[in-house]
């Protein structure tokens, strides 16, 4: 799993690692046998032993055994023993174990959820009270401001989970804030032997030694924090979206960045039996993506989903490429990432007095000194390329030359990080890095040096001056934090983006939300930055990733069930989705962060940016039970014991129903060829009486028209089903096109989008 936070020199480092020769292998016996989780676990020994040959045999090899969710384990086996099992009566399925890598503040305000108004969502729902949002991470520093339960109630009585001690965490380490806490390694250790203890700081307990599970959780559900700030800047009050609710800490990741599927599942399978209402994923493995049947979090989810809870995934930090979206199972709800009104400018003056503004996070002052300017590309070092020296790829700088000077580089392939190019710097004694780079809001922060990014238009004038000038200099002012100087949202460079490479018939990723410069609870064993000289101690840290803005959701999405604990976790997600914003809050049209910046449409999106107060009160959702995602898996090809795998649903004939159309929030239509219908319902969540007329906004190319154009409705909770009628005289291979038809009733607007694409009709080829 990789977790999608934007954790540069970690991310090299894994894919050093490659695939590992594994033996751990996820046994699945689809829905358990036995109410008794004593029973299932002995009939899993059983089966292990009826092919190791002893019992002492399947002892040692047994790594998990699934319970709660559905029946299986995970046990350690050769290829030819894996064969054996899978052709046991009553196995369903044997999947190798596979590995996954790791993928506030201001933020809340920016979303208008708070206190101040008592109409808001916040307020309303009690801000969480007594909801369960489950963290599969990293784990979590549970001394962290963020967590202080003092304010916080008993714990429901409803909780089934516990507080699993290890190294540095007892059960004094959970309160009324952290009611559970459990730690997953065997799976792991089973692939790459013992954790070196010596080459990574972790610990064999549900304590965080990296900082991303502390900080997905407090952003999901920390508690209220004053005078919080990250040295200096994005000064303010910290706190969760859900302050009121609860966490339960699941940690399946370690500090060399892996994620065992096998590890995992445990926690899934645990998670569901715990209690917990929403799980927030901050994880996954980026494209290709894995079949549904070979996703453990799409498993897993699944079988949450069952069980009516909500399961908030990241969409992956793979933008701005088209068909990068990650975790695009249609049950889940995949995040994008956008970024807030916050930026933080720093003003630097060059010799000849013109100043311009990039963006760092750097706090030591430099006010008034003045120091020499390089372009990078004059000083590469000898056997260096004029290429590599240009962007600051490592050892590429002359250090008699760069010594002391501020560097000019300019990144090249997209997404290099400006913390690269400082650490070449530094390693060239020079003093500091003027970043050129594509136009984003996302600030790698680089401790050792400062570090200003700056875009290519600025990098340009800033060349041309150190071409024009016989002795260059530069002179630096402190960075400053500023608040609504920037227009805002903005779908991050980062983001994965849609259609879904795997089905693109679900639109993803579903929702956007904000993932850029996050500041949120770090523990203060790890370094801020992923840089290597990075000693700084902080408890507060900026992150950027949609391994961020995942927990966003997440939080909203504990408040909205705290609001309707009887919504399926379809209505929440419908209500997300259809009163997302398109536009901000001068009605301009949200663009996408790229080159060059464009409108941002529902590949980016989804449904748009999240609004909280909105999807407390939709007026209408669309609502679906589990067993309507059957005849979609149908439709992928999957076979039967493929959805029993994934559902626990075996019947022989499963697949005889034939219309494989979700009746999802969302319509995405990737090979639309003269005329199709679909059908969708909506269920009335809002006043008794109400009166939808509907509003059509066509993709450009294709005609869409719904019918009735009116829906009455005379009860709340009363369905009313419509058709939705596409066709096209296009006889061509076309690109997506976007639209959306909206619902309304006044009050209430119930957008739905829509991306189409034509394709050539078959008679005329
Ligand atoms: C938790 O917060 C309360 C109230 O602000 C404070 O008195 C207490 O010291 C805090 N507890 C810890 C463990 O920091
Ligand atoms: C947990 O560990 C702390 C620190 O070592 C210790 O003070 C405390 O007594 C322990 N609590 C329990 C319940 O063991
Ligand atoms: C553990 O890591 C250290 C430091 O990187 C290394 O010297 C040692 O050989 C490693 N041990 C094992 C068992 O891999
Ligand atoms: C820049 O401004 C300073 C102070 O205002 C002035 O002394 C200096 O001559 C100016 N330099 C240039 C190149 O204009
Ligand atoms: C670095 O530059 C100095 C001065 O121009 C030169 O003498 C030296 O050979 C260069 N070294 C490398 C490795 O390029
Ligand atoms: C079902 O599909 C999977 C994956 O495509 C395949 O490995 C398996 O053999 C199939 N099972 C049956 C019973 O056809
Ligand atoms: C509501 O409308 C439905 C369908 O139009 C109708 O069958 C039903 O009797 C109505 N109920 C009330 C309470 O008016």
């Amino acid at each position: 799993m990789e977790v999608f936070y934007v954790l540069w020199t970690a991310l090299i480092l894994l894919q050093g690692l490659g695939v590992n020769a594994n033996n751990v292998h996820i046994v699945y016996m689809g829905q358990k046998q036995y109410e008794n989780p004593q029973l299932n676990q002995q009939l899993h020994h059983e089966t292990l032993a009826s092919v190791l040959g002893s019992k002492e045999a399947a002892q040692s090899s047994m790594v998990y055994n699934y319970k709660h969710g559905f029946s299986g384990f995970a046990a350690k086996l050769s290829h030819s023993q894996a064969k054996a099992i899978a052709d046991l009566p009553g196995v369903a399925w044997v999947l190798p174990n596979k590995i996954l890598n790791m993928h506030t503040t201001r933020s809340w305000e920016f979303l208008q959820l708070t206190l101040k108004s008592t109409k808001g969502l916040l307020h309303k729902s009690k801000m969480g009270a007594d909801t369960i949002v489950g963290v599969i991470d990293t784990g979590i520093w549970p001394e962290s401001q963020s967590f202080n339960d003092s304010y916080m109630g008993p714990i429901p009585s409803r909780w089934k989970g516990l507080c699993q001690e290890g190294e540095l965490f007892n059960s004094s380490n959970c309160n009324r804030k952290i009611i559970g806490a459990r730690w997953y390694i065997k799976a792991y250790e089973a692939e790459f032997g013992p954790l070196n203890r010596s080459s990574v700081r972790e610990f064999l307990s549900p304590r965080d030694a990296l900082g991303h599970g502390t900080h997905t959780s407090s952003t999901a559900a920390g508690d209220f924090v004053d005078n919080v700030n990250f040295l200096g800047l994005a000064p303010g009050s910290a706190r969760g979206g859900a302050p009121g609710a609860r966490i339960a800490t699941y940690k399946v990741c370690w500090a060399t960045g892996d994620c065992s599927s096998a590890d995992i599942l445990a926690a899934f399978d645990d998670a569901i039996h715990d209690g917990v209402d929403v799980i927030s994923v901050s994880l996954g493995s980026p494209p290709p993506l894995d079949a549904y049947f070979d996703d453990p979090i799409a498993i897993g989810s699944f079988h949450a989903l069952e069980k009516g809870i909500v399961v908030v995934c990241s969409a992956g930090n793979s933008g701005p490429y088209s068909d990068t979206v990650t975790n695009t199972a249609p049950w889940l709800i995949t995040v994008a990432a956008s970024t807030i009104d916050r930026s933080f400018p720093t003003a630097f003056t060059l010799g000849n007095n013109q100043t311009f503004k990039g963006q760092a996070l750097y706090t030591e002052n430099h006010m008034g000194k003045s120091y020499n300017l390089v372009y990078a590309e004059d000083i590469a070092s000898r056997d260096a390329a004029a290429s590599k020296a240009r962007t600051c790829e490592a050892d590429s700088l002359n250090a008699t030359l760069a010594k002391g000077k501020f560097v000019l580089c300019f990144q090249t392939r997209t997404q290099k990080p400006s913390s690269a190019a400082a650490l070449t710097v530094y390693n060239a004694q020079g003093i500091g890095v003027i970043y050129a780079q594509i136009r984003t809001k996302t600030i790698v922060s680089s401790p050792i040096i400062p570090c200003v990014q700056v875009d290519f238009e600025v990098g340009t004038s800033i060349l041309s001056y150190i071409q024009a000038s016989r002795s260059p200099v530069l002179s630096l002012a402190a960075t400053e934090t500023a608040i609504k100087k920037t227009l805002a949202p903005q779908i991050a460079f980062f983001s994965s983006r849609g259609p879904s490479s795997l089905s693109p018939s679900i639109l993803k990723p579903d929702i956007a939300a904000p993932g850029v410069n996050i500041l949120a609870a770090w523990p203060p064993v790890s370094p801020p930055s992923d840089m290597p000289l990075d000693r700084r101690i902080v408890n507060f840290n900026i992150e950027s990733g949609t391994s961020m803005s995942c927990p966003h959701v997440s939080g909203i999405v504990t408040l909205l069930k705290a609001l309707h604990p009887r919504w399926s976790p379809a209505a929440i997600r419908s209500a997300l989705v259809t009163t997302a914003s398109v536009t901000d809050e001068f009605a301009l049209k949200i663009v996408g962060e790229g080159a060059p910046q464009k409108v941002a449409d529902p590949f980016d999106y989804g449904g748009g940016h999240v609004n909280p107060n909105k999807a407390a009160d939709p007026g209408l959702v669309y609502d679906m039970k589990s067993e309507n995602y059957i005849p979609f898996l149908c439709s992928m090809g999957y076979n039967t014991s493929a959805i029993h795998l994934i559902t626990g649903k075996s019947k022989s004939n499963i697949c005889s129903r034939s219309s494989s159309d979700l009746n999802l929030p969302t319509i995405s239509i990737p090979n639309l060829r003269g005329k199709l219908t679909l059908r969708r319902t909506v269920t009335n969540v809002g006043p008794e009486l109400s009166i939808y007329k509907v509003h059509v906004q066509s993709p450009p190319g294709v005609e869409v028209s719904v019918k009735p154009k009116v829906l009455s409705f005379n009860a709340t909770g009363s369905k009313m089903s419509f058709r939705v009628i596409l066709k096209t005289g296009l006889n061509l291979e076309g690109r997506y096109s976007f639209g959306a038809f909206v619902w309304s009733d006044g009050v209430h607007h119930v957008r739905t989008p829509i991306a189409v694409r034509t394709v050539e009709h078959d008679s005329f080829i």
